[in-house]
Parts: structure tokens; sequence; C-alpha cells
């Protein structure tokens, strides 16, 4: 099929590649000239694992190709994919569709008869009926072309992967004729065996909103119960080994620590809120408040952790922080807890300095403050602590031997819970992990009242966060 792919970023450029992948030709559309030409020259614009083959396979082959411009998008091919950013706004938690609405407008004149326009981005439930009625107000005098949802669920860091062998298909389409252009162009993945879920619209932007809310609760609830457990003295490593071995609970996604991060969940459960106080049903999602409170409370309590292994006060102290990136296997800072936490300590004195295998250029864009580089030893070099901060794997394999060497103290916190904290143990270094019991009388956690707890769902919640630790992107 020819199909364009409208909006390049971290799901639109991944999109295209894995479109053309599958035998489509394939135009991408962006406003931006520099990544459309560094993805037409088989570079991606950001780092993601297998992207890099699968686009330059298919430039090469000449079955994707791209352009800055919608005219010729909607003249090349007769169904479009949307995947433009639907970000949170500046001044509410509510989606801010601007892009969305902006490939509507320069789409609809130019569209060819019987044409499919299929949204991917991640919506508000009732985006696709407010788009059919915004075309047919565009475009009167025609009525033959169609609107349909077809939410997408990559991971950043699996996102090839999950574009080519995906969990589910999800499509909302309102006629079978759409139903039967997205079973073509999903063709390879149906003969797979993938589930495809044939659903209306508003059901389909809701699964999305849905499985990310589902997401962000799973892990907000172990990151809850890691509060208690450092109340109590429990380990809350073993404790989602357990209860994650109970099929019905599953282990995925319970992995306590700093919290989740990145360009979806944070925005997501905040839009999700948002919508449903429009819809009247804000009552139905007003745990999500609480989600996203313990998410950023344990950014918080790194903090408060962290000050306490250092006696106290940041002010003069040399802090290493291991990881810059929202997780590992990308270089994207968006809302990272990582760098929230960083920068936390930087605003109180301390002298930051940040490592991060792939993250750097992105992190320093957004705090040109700290330090960074690019060696894990330079950063922990004079280090009073080192901090844990997103799970790359490189991080693992560091020695705590060598890492002695040169760090000021032996101090370390494990805020991802990955690290052998035996082993580091053994290596002599004072180890706190969170939600973990620790065995020296010198790394007790901190007593109750020096860990500060916000104030749960108040009216503050509505407005915008403008905690420092939540940091919203731009
Ligand atoms: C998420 C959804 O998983 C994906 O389906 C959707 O399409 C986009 O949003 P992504 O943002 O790439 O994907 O990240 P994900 O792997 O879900 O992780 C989100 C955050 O949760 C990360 O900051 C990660 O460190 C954190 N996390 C994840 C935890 O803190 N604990 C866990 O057990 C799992």
């Amino acid at each position: 099929m020819r199909l364009t792919v409208i909006g390049t970023g971290y799901l639109g450029a991944v999109h295209a590649a894995c479109m053309a992948d599958i035998g489509h030709e394939v135009l991408g559309v962006d406003v931006d000239a520099e990544k459309i030409k560094a993805l037409a020259e088989g570079r991606p614009p950001f780092f993601e694992p297998g992207l890099h083959d699968v686009l330059t396979r298919n430039v090469q082959s000449g079955r994707l190709r791209f352009t800055d411009s919608l005219r010729e998008a909607a003249e090349f091919g007769e169904l479009h994919f949307v995947c433009v950013g639907t970000p949170q706004q500046r001044d509410s938690h509510a989606a801010d569709l601007r892009y969305v609405d902006a490939v509507i407008d320069g789409l609809a004149p130019w569209l060819r008869d019987g044409s499919l326009v299929v949204g991917k981005s991640t919506v508000p439930v009732g985006t696709t009926a407010r788009l059919v009625a915004r075309m047919r107000e565009l475009v009167p005098d025609r009525g033959d072309f169609e609107i349909a949802w077809n939410p997408e669920f990559l991971r950043e860091g699996f996102a090839v992967q999950d574009t080519l062998h995906p969990d589910r298909l999800v499509a909302g389409v309102l006629s079978a004729r759409a139903d039967a252009m997205l079973r073509e162009v999903y063709a390879p993945m149906l003969r797979a065996g993938v589930p495809y879920i044939s659903t209306d619209p508003a059901t389909a932007e809701l699964v999305k909103v849905a499985a990310n809310s589902f997401l962000a609760t799973k892990i907000s609830f172990i990151n809850a119960m890691a509060e208690v457990c450092d109340a109590a003295g429990a380990d809350v490593v073993t404790l989602a080994d357990a209860i994650g071995h109970d099929t019905r609970i599953g282990r995925r996604f319970l992995s306590a620590g700093l919290g989740f991060g990145g360009g979806c969940l944070p925005k997501d459960i905040r839009a999700f809120t948002a919508r449903a106080r429009e819809l009247g049903v804000d009552r139905a999602v007003a745990f999500l408040r609480e989600i996203d409170e313990i998410n950023t409370r344990q950014r918080r309590r790194t903090v408060d952790a962290a000050r306490d292994l250092v006696g106290g006060s940041f002010t003069g102290r040399r802090i290493a922080v291991l990881g810059a990136t929202f997780k590992p296997d990308s270089d994207d800072v968006r809302d990272s807890p990582s760098l929230a936490v960083a920068a936390a300590i930087h605003q109180e004195g301390g002298d930051v300095w940040v490592h991060d295998p792939e993250g750097i250029e992105n992190a320093h864009a957004v705090l040109p403050a700290l330090h960074y580089t690019t060696d894990p030893m330079t950063a922990c070099q004079g280090a009073s602590a080192v901090l844990h901060l997103t799970e790359w794997r490189q991080y693992r394999e560091l020695d705590p031997a060598v890492l002695a060497g040169v760090v000021r103290t032996r101090t370390i916190l494990d805020a991802r819970n990955t690290l052998d904290t035996e082993r580091w143990r053994s290596a002599g270094w004072k180890v706190r992990a969170l939600g973990r019991p620790a065995p020296a009388p010198a790394v007790v956690p901190s007593p109750p009242a020096r860990v500060t707890i916000p104030q749960a769902a108040g009216p503050g919640w509505a407005a915008p966060a403008t905690d420092s630790l939540s940091l919203v992107p731009k």
C-alpha cells in the first residue's frame, strides 16, 4: 500500500520505518527540516535500538521517503497515519491537540477521494468524533474521507520490536471499509496471529489511556509498598517477587524505585483526569491523582535519602548521578525522574556530576547548570555519594572495588533496586536502597519526620504541577 506517516518523532519515525519494512511504500512527513534530512539519510534523530538498521534498509530500497509537505502527503496515497505529539498543555493537565488539529487542517483540502486518516497519537476520548466534525466544516462539499483511531503501544527502547510484533492491534473504525484498509496494512502481523480488536473510535482512544493508567498504577502501587517497607523494615523487592508469582498480579511493572517518567505515562494520566472531569466522571479516575503524587513523592524520598547519606546537607558536597534518561536504552529525558532528583540536589547546593550512556546531550539542553560526563568514573571522582537513578546495564557491571578508589566516601543509593547490594557492601560500601532494609546501623532508614511527604490530593493538584520534582515536558 502507499501510505504516509505524519509526524516523525519516536512514534512516527519508528512506525514509518517498520511499515516500509513490512512492504508498504511510505512517505514520512514532518515540519522539522533537520529531522527530515537526517531520516532521509538513514540517521535516526534519537537513540532507539534497532532503528538505524530498519531505517537505512528501507531508505536504501526506496520504499521509504520523507517530505515536509502535507499536500504532497495527501496526494501520495489514501491512508495517512497521524503520529504527532500531544504534550501536556502549559497551563493545565489537559492534552495539547494543536498539532493533531494542524495535520487535519493541512491535509483536508488536498485529500484524495476515499482517503482514510488514521490517528495513532494518544488523545482524549472523543477526539475522533471532534475531528470528523472539524473535517466536515473544513471541506463541507466533500464527505468521502474518513477518520479512524489506531493507538500505538510501543515502548521506547523496544520500539521497533513492539511495532513489528505488537501484543495487539486496536482499530477504532466507523466503517467496514476503514476496517478492511487497516487489516490490509497490518496483514503480515495478522497472519502471524497478533490479536486484532476492531471497535468504535471512542473505545480505541480509551484503550490507550486505560492501558497507560493501569501501568502507572502498578508502578505507584509497588512504590507505595516501598514506602511502607521503609517504615516497617521490610523488603519491597522480595514482596514484589512474592506477589508477582500470582499470575493474576504478575511481576512485570512491579519494580519499585524512583518511579515513572517519560513522554507518556505522566502526561497521559493527567490528561485522562482532565478529560474525565469534562465528561463529569472525575470521581471515577480520582485515584490517578494519588498515583501521580506517589510517583512524585518517590523523587522527594530519593532526595531525602541522598541528603541523609551525606550527613544532612548537600552544600559543598560532590554528588555523582548515574543515569539521566527516564529509563535505560533511551536518550529521552522528558520528565526524567533522575534529572528531577539531580536538579533538586543542585538547587540545594550540591555539586552534581551526571553520567548517562546516551542522554547527556539532551540532559544538558534541559539542565545546563549541572556537570556532565561520558565517563562514570569521572562522575564519581571525589563524590560524597553515588546515586544510581536510571538502571542502565552498564551500572550493574561497574566494579565497586574499582569505584571505591575514586570516590570520597563509599556511599551509594540504589534508587532502582537493580544493583547487587551484597557485592557493593562486601567491597566496603554503605548501601541504601529504596524500600529495602539496611543491615548496618549506619544506614538505618531515616526517621519518618525527615521524609517530607507532600499533602495528598488537595486543590493544589488541580493546578498544573509546579513542583520542581515534576519536570513537565516543554
Ligand atoms: C509507555 C508504555 O509502556 C507504552 O505502552 C506506551 O506506548 C508509551 O508509554 P515508555 O514511556 O516507553 O512506554 O516507558 P515504560 O517502559 O512504560 O516505562 C515508563 C516508566 O516507568 C519509566 O520511567 C520506567 O523506569 C518506569 N518503571 C517501569 C518503573 O519505575 N517500574 C517498573 O516496574 C516499570
